[in-house]
């Protein structure tokens, strides 16, 4: 039943840029909590200062930016947020199954690889596809993109692998079915020079309340442990830790340039790759979409979901650290909010992209969540937006910052307009 209703969310998500744009994101009672839409009930807030360290001293540069705030802030947003997560896996291994494959006429030099992330080599493998510019001559900077989908039901290519993903009913099945999720454009990015590379979240942990059964987390647990603790990693840092993963593969490959690698996710895989990026400074870039409330929008700002729907225990409380739940009716007593989360991307590029329907996830949250982390990217002359007034639906004017927002014209998800706003803002930034 809650599988189905996390299939049925998932449905309403464009991932690849061809799905369905949502008519409005709006349910108005959710685990018994109501929803606010209206802005003059949004309550008065204050923000945690992020400038003022834990002690009271003042940040006024962005050494002690780097040094001191940015580590105790990261810290309560580990362990309160998103759990703690191991530090890389005991062993890993690579298999690099496909070893260059010219796909789309040319255009792309394709690879395979499965990352081994136990030494049992019959599960926890995570299946990675690349796509390489065909034309480049030195190694390719990356967008690595997690999908709610298996890559071969994502992009048109006959060569792929057929991986498998977890059903409705929790179990893992061969993808050899369509998804809603639409196809992937893949020549664009070669078109742009970049790379392209993506893998299925459902390999690294399936996206249920007792998926970390099934998943990597369960082979962290201490003998005799049965769960994490409250401080320990949920759903959302086993996926950002599996990217983390990727990323080490990366490394490894000289066709690829490790040092300019973005990463893209949406909705749950928005907060994901925010998490991922802030965690694991390898990654150079981060485009955010539609990451909703737990990622770059305000909790304070009483607007759509809150910290008591997504932490609800029949909702998503698997997802965090089970500390989260614990601030869902004491909001003022959370030590960050949303705009932690972006500042504490800063300086590297960040990019939100969001929905000007997608009400639950309030795109206005996390345009101001923005405004309040540009001081903080100002600390090292980087730019957040220019304005406090949020943009216009498709206005591209707070794009191209360090610390860039663009709102498209509709609902939850990536539409195939995004793409190239989001491919123009990688060429500045990657
Ligand atoms: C639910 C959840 C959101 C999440 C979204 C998604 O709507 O409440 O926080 O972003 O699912 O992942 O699509």
């Amino acid at each position: 039943m809650k599988i189905a209703l996390i299939v049925s969310c998932l449905l309403m998500v464009s991932l690849t840029g061809r799905g369905q744009q949502q008519a409005a994101n709006r349910p108005t009672l959710v685990a018994g909590i109501p929803v606010n839409y209206a802005e003059d009930s949004v309550g008065n807030y204050t923000l945690p200062d992020l400038l003022t360290c834990a002690d009271g001293q003042r940040v006024t540069d962005a050494k002690t930016w780097t040094q001191k705030r940015r580590p105790e802030l990261l810290k309560l947003v580990e362990d309160i947020q998103f759990g703690k997560m191991p530090q890389g896996p005991r062993k890993i291994r690579y298999n690099v199954f496909d070893k260059g494959t010219p796909a789309f006429n040319n255009k792309a030099i394709r690879k395979q690889v499965r990352i081994y992330l136990t030494d049992d080599t019959t599960s926890h493998q995570v299946n990675v596809v690349i796509y390489l510019p065909g034309a480049l001559k030195q190694p390719a900077p990356m967008l690595l993109s997690i999908s709610f989908a298996a890559y071969n039901q994502t992009i048109a290519d006959s060569g792929l692998y057929v991986g498998n993903i977890w059903s409705r009913e929790g179990k893992l099945v061969r993808a050899d079915k369509p998804t809603p999720f639409g196809k992937m454009n893949v020549e664009q990015f070669m078109d742009a020079g970049i790379g392209y590379a993506t893998l299925y979240y459902g390999d690294i942990e399936p996206d249920f309340k007792d998926g970390i059964k099934y998943g990597i987390r369960t082979t962290y647990l201490k003998a005799g442990q049965t769960d994490v603790a409250p401080d320990e990693w949920g759903a959302i840092s086993a996926w950002a830790w599996g990217m983390s993963r990727v990323m080490d593969y990366f490394e490894t490959d000289k066709q690829i340039d490790a040092k300019r690698i973005a990463i893209q996710g949406a909705s749950r895989l928005g907060k994901t790759v925010l998490w991922a990026g802030i965690h694991d400074p390898r990654f150079k870039v981060v485009v955010a979409s539609v990451s909703g409330e737990g990622g770059a929008a305000l909790s304070r700002r009483n607007f759509g979901e809150t910290v008591a729907h997504i932490t609800d225990p029949t909702r998503y409380l698997y997802q965090f650290a089970q500390n989260y739940n614990s601030y869902a009716k004491q909001l003022d007593r959370l030590p960050f909010d949303g705009h932690a989360l972006v500042a504490l991307m800063a300086p590297r590029p960040l990019l939100l992209q969001t929905g000007s329907t997608d009400y639950w996830s309030d795109p206005k949250g996390e345009f101001l969540s923005a405004v309040a982390a540009t001081p903080v990217y100002a600390l090292f002359g980087e730019k957040g937006p220019q304005t406090n007034t949020l943009p216009a639906p498709g206005d591209t004017s707070q794009l191209l910052n360090h610390l860039g927002y663009f709102m498209h014209e509709g609902g939850h998800g990536v539409l195939p307009t995004d793409w190239p706003q989001i491919i123009t803002y990688l060429k500045k930034y990657l």
